[in-house]
């Protein structure tokens, strides 16, 4: 066993590891599972997170097991910004497989599902703020297949011919779902599916509400402002921007998570307090209106206008 950063060269167990850094009951779990599977593979695991330098080899073991263990880990691993990966998130199988289950049950997965309730019950919100002003149409920019905007509609707006909206995502697979989802749930008549990126998307007719949800977490704070200013020239008089970000409270209360994403699938995030999200709203010229987040706090969702609105 070679020696980690921290001038270690301890060989964990589950119990020793668990214990040293404070993690949950779910981290056990998984680690648990890895052993009985494979104990090395839980051997490299937690060598990997102690900063051992490991051996391309051993990597590549590491990164074999997990993409053929897990749909979230091969998902990531073959494009980190999918919508298949939240969508697999946000669907939950009613058997997952033990290290699937392990993204449902941690802190990290739990509030990505918070994340899409809150959104939409914002959504909700809006859109009900502005019908009191007339017609609105909701841009959905990089919306994956638009779940949030379908479960929406098909609660509430399903017969109101006063609202519509645009699902624009390069992904043409994350469209054609969102049509079929659209279409099972009775809503296909109220939302176009466009197959575009934002960045060039030159629309009919201005938005009222924007939504960016899952598109900047991994973007640093210039390219941020970058697509926010772009989604408010897309905006409609008096329209608004609601935009995610994931903030620095995911890493630090959930870092075991956050490891696994990171150093075995790949995925990186940028990380932002509430205020670096304000000030992104500012430097795109938004009105930062209000916030919220999902029950962990660790993502946050700024509301942002070119005027401030009375809502
Ligand atoms: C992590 S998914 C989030 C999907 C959805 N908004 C949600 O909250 O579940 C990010 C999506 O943004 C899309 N995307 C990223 N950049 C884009 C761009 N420039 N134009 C269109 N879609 C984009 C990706 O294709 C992907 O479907």
């Amino acid at each position: 066993m070679s020696i980690n950063t921290d001038g270690d060269s301890k060989v964990y167990s589950v119990e020793e590891f668990v214990e040293k850094f404070g993690f949950d009951k779910c981290a056990f779990d998984l680690l648990k599972f890895i052993e009985s599977d494979n104990s090395k593979i839980k051997d490299l695991l937690i060598s990997k997170y102690l900063g051992t330098a490991l051996s391309a080899e051993e990597e590549e073991e590491l990164l074999e097991y997990f993409i053929n263990n897990s749909v979230f880990s091969s998902a990531t691993v073959a494009n980190p910004a999918t919508s298949v990966v939240t969508e697999f998130l946000y669907a939950t199988p009613k058997i997952p497989l033990p290290i699937d289950q392990y993204f449902f049950e941690s802190a990290g997965g739990k509030a990505i599902h918070s994340r899409i309730t809150r959104v939409e019950e914002n959504i909700h919100l809006l859109t009900d703020e502005f019908l009191k002003k007339g017609n609105v149409l909701i841009g959905n920019l990089g919306g994956g297949p638009g779940r949030d905007l379908i479960d929406v509609f098909s609660k509430y707006y399903k017969n109101n011919d006063n609202v519509a909206a645009i699902n624009i995502d390069r992904d043409r697979n994350a469209n054609l779902r969102g049509k079929r989802m659209a279409e099972a749930a009775g809503v296909q008549h109220k939302i176009e599916f466009a197959e575009a990126s934002f960045m060039k998307y030159k629309p009919k007719q201005k938005f009222d509400i924007i939504i960016l949800v899952g598109v900047l977490c991994s973007l640093p704070p210039d390219a941020c402002v970058f697509v926010l200013r772009q989604a408010r020239s897309l905006l409609a008089k008096g329209g608004c921007v609601m935009a995610s970000n994931v903030s620095p409270k995911m890493l630090k209360d959930d870092p075991f998570t956050y490891f696994i994403m990171e150093k075995i699938t790949n995925w990186h995030l940028i990380f932002k307090e509430e205020e670096l999200l304000k000030d992104i709203f500012k430097k795109s010229g938004l009105i930062w209106q209000k916030s919220f987040s999902d029950d962990y706090g660790f993502h946050f969702m700024g509301i942002g206008s070119q005027k401030l609105l009375s809502f």
